[in-house]
């Protein structure tokens, strides 16, 4: 079993196949962190929460005259706010009284085999053999309010995932100001990076590297989801990690609303970190026994640097994360019709498009913004999920049947959580959006948000969507959401609870996904927010892929998918080749560039295959070819950050190795023309040593030449050209 309790030392230890995580029952029942990191043996390290207070110090009142036993001192598993703990709290509350503190105890504990259920919530899963969890039962006695704080093992990925539940046992009004989900401590360490993921609409996911200072670093998003300018998804690490060394620590939110990191490095220079739901606007109402349930995080260890890291990662949410058909079987290779007509079409211009991609091999057309209402630009529809007659005159599944018969599925793009106020929806129903009563109200892109805490706008929704579904054979939806939140207040909840609606919001948004996933299972869902908004963990338990940017650019799109992979798989990463030049950065790039970038990803097209040149064609279909011949060692195999774009800006490279360690493929762009340019020579990773790997089209390497030697690279002499090589071991070992 992978978690073990001492009842005698009252010490917690959960193990991994190569990480240990330990914690203890202290004197006066709190729950203390001892240590995360790599494996260790039987030892129990309660050295680390040995009183380290002095001077000025609180000390509990039990503690009598030692001094030295502090909350403010002891690394801890979810501290709370207002008993002497001033660092970043996980929990706040409003008791009966009045008063803020809070004062959690251990109780009692519980190990079980598999992993239960988040309820109403997205959460990784497995069978009682891959993961055990342990649950432990805190108390504040006097306010009695419960909390069960949940640790699930998944041993061969690395991981451990952990959650909080907060449970009112008493009869009072209870309310939740803030609640996060989880808390690291690292009393063992005083120096570490925080690597985050910032960016905005259309550079998501720049990954930012910086010191863990006195005083805290804080990152999140308040504007109702995710966002473009913040990722839920950081590592810490030594100051010397780096892709293939070093001890790392992930953590990942499954959620997809506002979230808050806190990473904070205290007087006494320990380090914590914590992740959960953003108190701003946040409070929870609860009554007598009502209960609150914190998101999950994800965390995961390694001490061979961000590449095993993130291995681990693309693991467990490729197979313990995402849910449905295609969390196995290929992703149709779809063409998308955004940038190529953007609102401009109709179902002949449409059906060219199909016919011209058929031939090439494309198995999918998706019909993106404009189908539906009277949408001809942004300005209107949004809620009027009906199709639009003067573009389809036969209606969507006359369209659907031509396409089919050419062998070419169908799938369609929706905004479902909005609503335009030129709109038959806004009309019938002007106050189905969030809006604060005597206020004009936020537009974004026009639009405003529709409450999605309330159950007839999703019943409303549901029906509206199964409708579309039940019209036509359509197999995939792509799910957008572009703009973000504002003047939240929702209709049918009571002044007090006004605080729980950027939450329910979210919860509102899941249950309508969960009813759809459920009740079409052969539909692909695909989320989208204006490109990557919304690219978390909580969106791939509904939704396989994500679209990764708008910003199509290939050579952008390296430095985006570059920062998404740290966290997200590739096969989660929905890529597509667009027009040259390109429609946002206005740069020219080769269809053979563009293809190998997103080729690594789930592939697409977005541009009119109808206008292609004979060439250009035969150039896509070849691209297709090969991406389905190596769709395994892409979706499946281990993915390799050879370059970091954004330190080295001459070139870039990426690798996939299978699992096997049987075929490599590595992926060379020239990002910068050099007047004179000399040799690049790059080390692989992830090969077995001691196989010999045939270079297609060159020499005969070990894995251990290409590994500590290096490669040395074809010569590229235009910016934004482009190699792929492709290595097959010849040998058993
Ligand atoms: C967002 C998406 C795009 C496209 C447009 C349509 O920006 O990210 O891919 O669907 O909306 O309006």
């Amino acid at each position: 079993m992978a978690i073990i309790y001492n009842k005698k030392s009252q010490v917690f230890t959960l193990h991994t196949d190569k990480s240990t995580y330990q914690m203890k029952i202290t004197e006066y029942g709190f729950l203390a962190h001892l240590y995360y990191g790599r494996r260790i043996l039987d030892d129990e390290l309660t050295v680390f929460a040995e009183g380290m207070g002095r001077g000025f110090f609180g000390n509990p009142y039990e503690a009598g005259t030692d001094r030295t036993f502090s909350q403010d001192a002891l690394p801890q598993e979810f501290p709370v706010f207002g008993e002497g703990d001033y660092r970043s709290s996980c929990i706040q509350g409003i008791n009966g009284d009045g008063s803020y503190d809070v004062d959690l105890r251990y109780q009692s504990h519980n190990i079980m085999k598999g992993k239960p259920r988040l309820e109403g919530l997205p959460s990784t899963y497995g069978d009682e053999d891959e993961v055990n969890t342990l649950e432990i039962v805190l108390i504040d006695s006097v306010s009695n309010l419960e909390v069960v704080l949940s640790y699930s093992v998944f041993e061969k990925y690395d991981v451990i995932t952990r959650c909080a539940k907060a449970v009112n046992r008493s009869t009072n009004k209870l309310i939740l100001d803030k609640m996060l989900s989880c808390c690291l401590d690292f009393p063992n360490k005083d120096q570490m990076d925080i690597l985050t993921f910032y960016g905005r609409h259309a550079m998501e996911r720049m990954p930012e590297r910086s010191n863990i200072r006195h005083g805290k670093t804080v990152i999140g998003s308040v504007r109702g989801c995710s966002s473009h300018q913040h990722n839920p998804f950081v590592i810490l690490c030594d100051s010397n990690t780096g892709e293939m060394n070093g001890d790392c620590y992930g953590l990942s939110f499954v959620y997809s609303g506002n979230f808050i990191v806190e990473a904070e490095k205290d007087q006494l220079n320990q380090i914590r970190v914590v992740m959960g739901i953003e108190p701003t606007a946040f409070s929870m109402v609860l009554e007598n026994n009502e209960s609150f349930q914190s998101p999950e995080v994800v965390l995961s260890y390694s001490y061979d640097g961000f590449s095993k890291l993130s291995d681990n990662y693309h693991r467990l949410y490729r197979t313990n994360l995402c849910r449905g058909k295609y969390k196995t079987i290929r992703r149709p290779i779809l063409v998308n019709n955004w940038e190529a007509t953007y609102f401009n079409f109709n179902e002949d211009k449409l059906f060219d498009i199909a016919k011209a991609a058929a031939e090439i091999g494309i198995e999918m057309l998706v019909i993106d913004d404009g189908w539906f209402g009277k949408r001809n630009d942004d300005m209107s529809s949004l809620g009027d999920w009906y199709v639009n007659s003067d573009k389809f005159n036969q209606g969507l599944s006359y369209l659907c049947k031509r396409v089919n018969e050419i062998g070419v599925k169908l799938g369609i793009w929706l905004e479902p959580e909005m609503i335009s106020e030129d709109s038959e929806l806004f009309r019938n129903h002007p106050d189905w959006c969030l809006k604060v009563p005597g206020r004009k109200g936020i537009r974004s892109r026009y639009q405003f948000v529709l409450d999605m805490s309330n159950k007839e706008i999703r019943d409303y929704l549901y029906d509206v969507i199964s409708k579309i579904l039940d019209s036509a054979n359509i197999e995939y939806i792509k799910w957008d959401m572009n703009r973000h939140l504002t003047n939240v207040y929702s209709k049918v909840l009571p002044p007090e609870r006004q605080g729980e609606v950027y939450h329910r919001y979210v919860l509102g948004l899941y249950e309508l996904l969960e009813r759809l996933v459920t009740n079409y299972p052969d539909v692909l869902f695909e989320s989208c927010s204006g490109g990557g908004g919304r690219f978390d963990a909580g969106m791939l338990y509904y939704t396989p892929q994500i679209w990764c940017s708008d910003n199509t650019d290939s050579i952008d799109r390296i430095t985006i998918q570059y920062g998404t992979t740290f966290g997200y798989p590739v096969s989660a990463i929905s890529a597509h080749v667009s027009a040259s030049p390109n429609h946002q950065t206005h740069r020219a790039t080769s269809l053979n560039t563009r293809g190998i970038v997103a080729m690594s990803g789930a592939f697409g097209y977005e541009l009119d295959i109808s206008q292609m040149t004979q060439e250009e064609k035969d150039i896509m279909r070849e691209q297709i070819r090969l991406y389905k011949k190596q769709y395994d060692l892409i979706a499946l195999g281990t993915y390799y950050r050879l370059t970091n774009p954004i330190e080295q800006k001459s070139y870039a490279a990426w690798a996939f190795v299978s699992p096997d360690r049987k075929y490599a493929i590595v992926n060379y762009v020239l990002l910068e023309r050099e007047a004179n340019p000399t040799y690049v020579t790059l080390r692989f990773c992830g090969l077995d040593e001691r196989k010999k790997y045939q270079v297609e089209g060159g020499g005969l390497y070990s894995g251990a030449a290409l590994m500590y030697a290096g490669y040395r690279m074809p010569k590229l002499y235009s910016a934004y050209d482009c190699v792929q090589l492709n290595f097959v071991s010849i040998e058993k070992r």
